[in-house]
């Protein structure tokens, strides 16, 4: 069942359940803020304080980060993380074929605001499927008479039990950008998090997985060779905006030039 829904302050989201799960989609940004499998907690951090209001980020869930990821190669005073993240999508499609999946379509094209920020022309579309597993699928087509280059994330933020509890697997032996230092290392071994970490992995070629005490979270990506960890721990945290002082707790990076008429996607699985 799919549903349109309102905060009370306007604020519209889709709200989808079926047999295997239940999940919530802010039409800005396409921000997928809530996603539970039946009879299981949430997959997906949500700040408690998070916003949900026109212009401004959600902090949690799935926040679409494009055409560019982190801050803007030349102009700084663009938007972190790009602009679709904080536009207002369409949905395009819904496909209820069975009651335990549900498939919707949602969709964003360049307009003279978006021109503003990026002066390309653009079609993006991001497939979500709701089932046992999610599936986050972003493609984005070549509308215009030039090539163009994106970096793009799907910035997934996951609910842990404690982050003392986590290990992440399969980066090991891999090369890092640690964004800290700026220097690039290689990582041995699982990740375990005890102060703030910010790292891009290149060479990503197989799922990851998050292994906590009461669940293992898998990843696994398409269309990217990138993927990132990232968690600002006490000091960052209490700077941040609409995040608690104590909410401390990936996605991923890489630079694909798009040909005119031509599309790249770029995929997460979920489960
Ligand atoms: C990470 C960046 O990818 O995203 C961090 O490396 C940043 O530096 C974080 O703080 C969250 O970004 P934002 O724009 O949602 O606050």
């Amino acid at each position: 069942m799919v549903k349109h829904k309102k905060m009370q302050n306007g604020f519209k989201y889709i709200e989808v359940t079926n047999k295997n799960a239940h999940a919530k989609i802010a039409l800005q940004g396409a921000h997928l803020f809530h996603y539970e499998q039946k009879g299981c907690k949430p997959l997906l951090w949500l700040s408690e304080t998070s916003f949900f209001e026109t212009g401004k980020s959600i902090r949690g869930g799935i926040p679409v980060c494009w055409p560019w990821f982190g801050m803007h190669k030349s102009n700084t005073k663009l938007p972190q993380h790009g602009f679709a993240r904080d536009f207002l999508w369409e949905l395009l499609e819904v496909n209820e074929a069975d009651d335990s999946s549900t498939e919707l379509l949602f969709g964003l094209k360049s307009s003279p605001e978006s021109m503003k920020l990026w002066p390309h022309r653009f079609e993006l579309q991001l497939h979500i499927t709701v089932s046992d597993t999610l599936r986050v699928s972003l493609t984005t087509k070549n509308r215009d008479k030039t090539a163009f280059e994106i970096t793009s994330a799907l910035h997934t933020y996951f609910a842990v039990s404690s982050i003392d509890n986590v290990n992440i697997k399969g980066l090991d032996g891999k090369r890092y950008f640690d964004a800290l230092s700026g220097e690039y290392k290689t990582q041995k071994g699982g990740i375990r998090i005890s102060e703030e970490i910010d790292r891009v992995y290149q060479g990503v070629d197989a799922p990851l997985t998050i292994d906590d005490i009461d669940r293992k979270i898998e990843i696994r990506p398409e269309g990217s060779s990138s993927a990132v960890v990232w968690n600002p721990w006490i000091d960052k945290c209490a700077r941040m905006s609409a995040m608690k002082d104590d909410a401390y707790a990936n996605a991923m990076e890489d630079a694909r030039t798009i040909q005119p008429g031509e599309e790249h996607t770029l995929t997460a699985v979920i489960s």
